[in-house]
């Protein structure tokens, strides 16, 4: 018979039988998730970003907008008041990967979608205090200059096609002339007008 005291004198059958306990928790609350639809299967109208959103993505994504920007309206009173509905696992299904992030110097963008007009967007991204005079968010100039690399676009869209995300042959084969022409502030804007609209247009 082992008791507690001979458990608390051997560190390795210690660490042995914790290692076990904490292992039975964690497949306890990992499993369970892994099986809910909820958290695995789209919510009701979220769609796989379009070509122009998912170039817009990868350029939040290479600027670091997610150092100061959170995606995760977490369900407190606080939260929803305001940003809007809490965020729902099912609609970041198809977000790999996710930009949930953990860091909120500016406010979270989960459902920014359609809270402001295309040229809001267009004149804060290039210098945010002549609309935000307070704002510390730095200048995006560039962006407005450069052109997205529509030759990249539909090999974007077939990796994403291999981790589960469900583009279509043709959607894939119109990507390229799906953003052609487009500059990076353009993708950058579609994308960011995309975020959570589809649970809260419901
Ligand atoms: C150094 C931190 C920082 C970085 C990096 C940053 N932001 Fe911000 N952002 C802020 C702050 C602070 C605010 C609030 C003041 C303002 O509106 O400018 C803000 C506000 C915003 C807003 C308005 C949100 C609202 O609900 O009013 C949007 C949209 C936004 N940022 C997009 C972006 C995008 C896109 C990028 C990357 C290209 C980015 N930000 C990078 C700090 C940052």
């Amino acid at each position: 018979m082992i008791n507690h005291d001979t458990i608390e004198r051997k560190v390795g059958l210690l660490g042995v039988l914790v290692a076990i306990t904490v292992s039975i928790g964690g497949l306890a609350e990992i499993i369970p998730l892994m099986m809910d639809p909820q958290a695995t299967e789209a919510a009701p109208g979220v769609e796989p970003y379009s070509a122009l959103e998912l170039e817009g993505r990868d350029i939040y994504i290479r600027e670091g907008c997610y150092l100061c920007h959170s995606q995760m309206i977490r369900p407190f009173r606080a939260e929803t008041e305001r940003y809007g509905p809490y965020s729902l696992a099912g609609e970041t299904v198809y977000d790999h990967p996710f930009q949930f992030g953990s860091k909120r110097t500016g406010p979270d963008l989960a459902r920014v979608g359609g809270r402001y007009t295309d040229e809001w967007h267009r004149i804060h991204l290039l210098n945010p205090r002549d609309l935000v005079p307070e704002s510390n968010m730095p200048g995006f100039p560039w962006l407005d200059e450069t052109e997205v690399d529509a030759g990249r676009t539909p090999g974007k869209m077939r990796a994403l096609q291999i981790v589960g995300v469900p583009y279509t042959e043709e959607e894939i084969d119109a990507a390229s002339d799906a953003v052609e022409g487009a500059t990076e502030m353009e993708a950058l804007i579609a994308y960011l007008q995309g975020l959570g609209t589809a649970v809260t247009r419901r």
